[in-house]
C-alpha cells in the first residue's frame, strides 16, 4: 500500500472510531462560513488536532473540526474552517480532506470560500456560483507520482464544476429571489492580497473573482470523481477597485451574508 492510502486508511479508521458513518456530501467551509454546521443535525464533532495525518488550520475565522450529521436530509461531513497553501502546508496536505471524504463514500463536494470580486458587475456581499477555474498557485496538488486506484494520471478538467448541480443552484436562487451571479474563480497562493496590476491581468484572462482557495481542493475532487459545486461570497472587491483590502471586511462581508449563503447552501443541498 502506498504511504497515501495507508495514511487515509488511518484516518477514516480513527473518524470513523468517532461515529461518522456513512458520507454523501462533503462540504468545505470557508472564512466566516462555517455557521452553516451548527445546523447539522445529530452531529459528531471531531476537532482536526485529534485526527492521524491532519494539520491544524492556523486562520482566525477557521473552527478547525469536521462536524457530521444530517442537513438537507444529507449525510455530509463538513469541514469547519479548511488548510490554505499559504499556511505553509504542502498542495498534498491541503487537499489530503478531500480525499479523505472520498474515502469515507462521498460522492460530490459542496466548496465554499470568501474572495475578491474582479468582475465590475459584483458588489461585496454577492454570492457567486463557479462555473470553472484557473490555477494561479504556481503549483498543482497532483504533482508527484500517480497512483491510479485514486485517480487518472491526467485528469479532464473540463467539468470540474458538475453542470447539473450548477443549474439545481441557480434554479434554487431564482425561487428565492437572490441574484446569484456567476463567473470564474481564479486562485491565488496568497497570504498578499493581490496588486491591482494583478487583478487587471486576472480580468484580462477571463477571471470573475480571486481567492487564495478552492483551485487545489477541486482538482483533488476532479482526480478522485467527485461532483463539485462551488458557491464563493464576494466580501471585497479585488485591489485597485476600492480604496484597500483587510481580512476585517472579509469578516464582516461575510457575517452580513452568512444567512443567504446558508439558505443557499441548505435548499440548493436537498434538491441535488
Ligand atoms: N483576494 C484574495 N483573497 C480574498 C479576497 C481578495 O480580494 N477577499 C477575500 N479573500
Amino acid at each position: 500500500m502506498t504511504e497515501l492510502k495507508l495514511a487515509i486508511k488511518e484516518t477514516t479508521e480513527f473518524i470513523k472510531s468517532q461515529g461518522v458513518g456513512e458520507v454523501t456530501f462533503g462540504l468545505i467551509l470557508g472564512s466566516g462560513l462555517g455557521e452553516l454546521a451548527e445546523e447539522i443535525e445529530d452531529k459528531v464533532v471531531v476537532p482536526y488536532n485529534e485526527i492521524p495525518h491532519f494539520p491544524v488550520s492556523t486562520v482566525v475565522g477557521h473552527a478547525g473540526q469536521l462536524v457530521y450529521g444530517t442537513l438537507s436530509g444529507k449525510k455530509v461531513l463538513a469541514m469547519q474552517g479548511r488548510f490554505h497553501f499559504y499556511e505553509g502546508h504542502s498542495m498534498q496536505t491541503v487537499t489530503y480532506p478531500v480525499r479523505v471524504m472520498k474515502a469515507l463514500g462521498a460522492h460530490s463536494l459542496i466548496v465554499t470560500n470568501a474572495c475578491g470580486g474582479v468582475n465590475e458587475n459584483f458588489e461585496p456581499g454577492d454570492l457567486m456560483l463557479i462555473t470553472d477555474q484557473i490555477n494561479f498557485t504556481g503549483t498543482n496538488p497532483l504533482i508527484g507520482p500517480n497512483d491510479e486506484e485514486l485517480g487518472p494520471r491526467f485528469p479532464d478538467m473540463s467539468n470540474a464544476y458538475t453542470p447539473a448541480y450548477q443549474e439545481v443552484a441557480k434554479k434554487v436562487g431564482q425561487k428565492s429571489g437572490l441574484h446569484l451571479k456567476e463567473g470564474v474563480y481564479m486562485g491565488f497562493s496568497g497570504p498578499t492580497y493581490e496588486t491591482p496590476a494583478e487583478i487587471r491581468m486576472a480580468r484580462t484572462i477571463g477571471a470573475d473573482a480571486v481567492g487564495m482557495s478552492t483551485v487545489p481542493e477541486v482538482i483533488v475532487a476532479a482526480h478522485s470523481g467527485l461532483k463539485v459545486l462551488g458557491i464563493s461570497c464576494i466580501t471585497n472587491l479585488a485591489a485597485g477597485m476600492q480604496a484597500n483590502l483587510n481580512h476585517e471586511e472579509v469578516v464582516a462581508t461575510t457575517e452580513r451574508v452568512k444567512g443567504e449563503f446558508k439558505d443557499l447552501v441548505k435548499k440548493t443541498l436537498a434538491e441535488l
